[in-house]
């Protein structure tokens, strides 16, 4: 049994860690990607039962194309990474806009790779993976409040949290931004209500396990 503790990273800066080594944007995502595997170990280790991480919003779509197209193969990644995820018996889930929903962008190979890998570590009793792609909080927000109105039940914060996204999601524990930058973009916004938060000036890829000591270090 891991603990309840959760954890949600905002994982910003893979631009400009690129930017600052003369390397292409592209080049700071891969990096990301690559560091999100390695803080998935670490996490593991210390013990936290449940990890969420911002990796694509509503909003970054008007990015231009090339990058878009690049870190949405980066998601093609990750949600192949399912023998890792299961030699370290982590559950992965998405949250975003759902696939059948008019809004929703995520393009079919994207879902067809966020499906498989749901459906190849469901049974994993671990910590539970969640990455946000084609995510937004305001958006998920309209959405449960139309849920609850459509089934005719009063809107209430219990009504509105049952008709979340992800309603197992638990309340953020503690909330980890990157890079320098100290603000909340859209992520997570009912679910982080009561999160302590931990701003870091690393940029994502350099984002490493002291740096998630010291963001535990507010709960622990
Ligand atoms: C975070 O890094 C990744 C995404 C938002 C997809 P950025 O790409 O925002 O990096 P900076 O903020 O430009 O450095
Ligand atoms: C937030 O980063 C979204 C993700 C990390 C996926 P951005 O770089 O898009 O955030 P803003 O727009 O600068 O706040
Ligand atoms: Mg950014």
């Amino acid at each position: 049994m891991t603990s309840g503790l959760h954890v949600a990273c905002i994982m910003d800066g893979n631009g400009r860690w690129a930017e600052h080594r003369g390397l292409p944007r592209t080049a700071g995502h891969t990096e990301g990607e690559e560091n999100l595997a390695r803080i998935v170990r670490v996490a593991v280790r210390r013990d936290i039962g449940w990890l969420t991480v911002f990796g694509f919003s509503t909003e970054n779509w008007v990015r231009p194309r090339g990058e878009v197209r690049h870190i949405l193969g980066l998601h093609e990644r990750l949600f192949g990474r399912v023998r890792e995820l299961n030699e370290l018996n982590v559950r992965i889930q998405w949250i975003g806009r759902p696939f059948d929903s008019a809004e929703a962008r995520t393009p079919k190979y994207v879902q067809r790779a966020i499906r498989k890998a749901i459906h190849d570590t469901a049974t994993n009793t671990g910590m539970v993976l969640t990455v946000a792609f084609d995510y937004g909080g305001r958006a998920e927000l309209m959405s449960a409040v139309r849920a609850a109105r459509a089934s005719g039940e009063p809107v209430t914060p219990e009504t509105i949290g049952t008709h979340l996204y992800l309603p197992e999601l638990p309340p953020v524990d503690v909330l980890v931004r990157t890079s320098g930058e100290r603000r909340v973009s859209n992520f997570l916004l009912w679910q982080s209500a009561g999160a302590k938060i931990h701003f870091s000036e690393a940029p994502w890829p350099d984002f490493d396990e002291r740096e998630l000591d010291a963001a535990l270090a507010l709960v622990r």
